[in-house]
């Protein structure tokens, strides 16, 4: 069975005080209320996730980066390597955010990279997926989505993508306040497992966890939870403040199964 992960990506946002704050409230949060179906994971900016480690000592939050060099270290000015990272007690690194593809231009040989580092260095991989408004109103979607799958995916066993998580994330959705809708989800995510399971196996495609990320808030999460193939969520926005993100939480350990 797939792991069930609420996971809170800040993006660029916060200042440390505020990061602080809001991972204390977290961790506050799930060692007074043990969570027995979701997992939480924080992903804050680099110079805010040694406190974040700090401030969840217990490891009941996971703290994850939002980015990684695929390089092992040298000049590679401005970067972050895996090892720095484990170095520091961070668990997860999200891979290809659609951010950093769209405007940092993140090529799929890249993301390819990544994700094979991360993999070898036993940092958990969310390799983030999802199209553009255009290749949703032509109806590309599913082949868009298969193709960064695809370029991601190239030359791995299914060994070695046991601890892979998967995040849908429509461009369209996210931080637009336009959700998919939970039928639109779950149609992409079924899509994203069954073609997990024509290159490995169904076992594998059954034990990836596969998010969904996209305007997700306490108001529209209970509906897409719900829906077989969504594992949980990667939130930007709503994960920014305690009380949206604890809410998330609780909807998350309520729902998803
Ligand atoms: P959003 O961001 O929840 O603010 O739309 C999601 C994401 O980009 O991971």
């Amino acid at each position: 069975m797939a792991r069930k992960v609420i996971a809170g990506n800040w993006k660029m946002n916060l200042s440390q005080k505020e990061g602080e704050e809001l991972v204390k409230a977290s961790n506050a949060f799930v060692e007074a209320n043990p969570l027995v179906h979701v997992e939480v994971v924080i992903a804050p900016p680099y110079l805010q996730l040694q406190q974040a480690v700090k401030y969840s000592p217990t490891g009941r939050v996971s703290i994850a980066a939002q980015n990684m060099n695929e390089n092992d270290n040298g000049a590679f000015t401005g970067e972050i390597s895996a090892s720095m990272l484990k170095e520091i007690g961070v668990e997860l690194v999200i891979i290809g955010h659609s951010e950093r593809r769209e405007i940092l231009g993140e090529s799929d040989a890249q993301i390819h990279a990544k994700l094979k580092k991360a993999l070898r260095s036993n940092l958990y991989p969310i390799l983030c997926v999802g199209e553009k408004l255009e290749d949703r109103k032509s109806g590309n979607h599913f082949k868009f989505v298969q193709g960064q799958l695809e370029s991601a995916l190239e030359g791995f066993s299914g060994d070695e993508l046991s601890s892979l998580v998967i995040a849908y994330e429509p461009i369209w959705a996210i931080g637009t306040g336009e959700t998919a809708s939970p039928a639109q989800a779950q149609e992409m995510h079924a899509f994203i497992r069954k073609h997990i399971a024509s290159i490995y196996t169904a076992t594998l495609a059954d034990e990836i966890s596969v998010l969904y990320g996209g305007s997700v808030k306490p108001e529209n999460a209970k509906e897409i939870f719900a829906q077989p193939d969504v594992d949980g969520g990667l939130i930007g926005g709503a994960a920014t403040k305690p009380e949206s993100f604890i809410e998330l939480i609780k909807i998350g350990e309520s729902v998803l199964r």
